[in-house]
């Protein structure tokens, strides 16, 4: 490994099992029930959710990867920036357009992603070190809804957070992640955001229940986790994979439903649940976005839209944004 790869560990030792606890302990104990999505992504999540990345029915990171693809060298013109933080970053795949154009340009010095999982930032920084022989990759090990540790690389900055992931947040934790963001953010700095467009509601749901079942098998792979890691026993079997439209939210959503009156027991939190046939787990929101609205509720952020940008099909947004002067 190169000493241009650091790895900074923000998390105590205990934090993704404490989180997971209260999360479980919260969530599945309310009503409606409900999990926080971050909880799909174990390595073997991540791989599901790879493999839905290259869905024909999945089109929102072919939409993003077309608009970045064509826009890349113009974002690289219009920030200048030296140093490019990525949100979630996961494997770093589409993050090599923007990196391609940055260096292009000669502006880029540092590469800063972060995600909860060290192995996604230790496997996608050392292929980067490989192929990016002048960049300095920092990548910092946290959970930005706790924390967004967005570093001390030289400015301007480029806060990039794609795939749409602004999506699994509700509208009261945007308000406070625009905070923080604001909070983080220098006047000289830009935020990049991956939107999923509101489209007909058949598309939507079709991209969220593939025709290979490779969706509900992400969706049910939360139940192996809380089996693993909170010695649950979640049956697969007796749960159906739904996702559903909700109109009135403008998002999609995907739910476990239990097939059958049952009781599941996790005894980690010391909790037995009452499942009644028809009753379901909500495991993920999944919002979809206007433009007119998300300008909006970014400028009450304090950050004003300067770019916005589609694919040819109008199915995804990428916008450029910057703190309001
Ligand atoms: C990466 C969180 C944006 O909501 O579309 C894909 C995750 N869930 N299929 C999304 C996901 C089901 C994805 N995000």
């Amino acid at each position: 490994m190169t000493n241009r790869f650091t790895l900074d560990h923000r998390l105590p030792q205990d934090h993704l099992a404490t989180t997971l606890r209260a999360d479980v302990l919260h969530g599945l104990s309310a009503a409606p029930r409900t999990l926080p999505s971050k909880w799909f992504y174990d390595a073997h999540g991540s791989e599901l959710f790879e493999r839905i990345t290259r869905l024909p029915e999945y089109y929102p990171t072919r939409a993003e990867q077309e608009i970045l693809a064509r826009r890349a060298p113009e974002i690289a013109t219009l920030t200048g920036a030296r140093t490019l933080v990525e949100l979630g970053s996961g494997s770093s795949r589409k993050t090599r357009l923007l990196l391609d154009a940055l260096t292009a340009a000669g502006t880029l010095r540092r590469y800063a992603p972060l995600d909860v999982s060290d192995c996604a930032l230790i496997e996608a920084g050392e292929a980067l070190c490989r192929d990016y022989p002048d960049l300095r990759v920092a990548a910092t090990v946290t959970d930005f809804e706790q924390e967004l540790a967005v570093g001390d690389g030289p400015g301007p900055r480029l806060l990039a957070f794609l795939g749409s992931t602004i999506g699994n947040l509700d509208p009261a934790e945007r308000r406070s992640f625009y905070a923080a963001l604001r909070q983080a953010l220098g006047p000289d700095d830009a935020l990049l955001l991956g939107v999923d467009l509101v489209k007909d509601a058949g598309t939507l749901v079709r991209a969220y229940d593939d025709g290979q079942g490779v969706t509900a098998a992400f969706n049910k792979n939360v139940l192996t986790v809380l089996n693993r890691e909170l010695d649950a026993d979640f049956d697969h079997a007796a749960f159906d994979h739904v996702a559903v439209w909700n109109g009135a939210e403008e998002r999609i959503e995907m739910h476990l439903r239990s097939r059958s009156a049952q009781t599941v027991k996790i005894p980690a939190v010391d909790l037995v649940l009452h499942l009644g046939a028809g009753e379901s787990l909500r495991t993920e929101i999944s919002g979809k976005f206007r433009r007119e609205a998300l300008t909006a509720e970014l400028a009450t952020g304090g950050l004003t839209v300067g770019h916005w940008w589609t694919d040819r099909d109008a199915r995804f947004a990428l916008l450029l944004a910057v703190p309001t002067r």
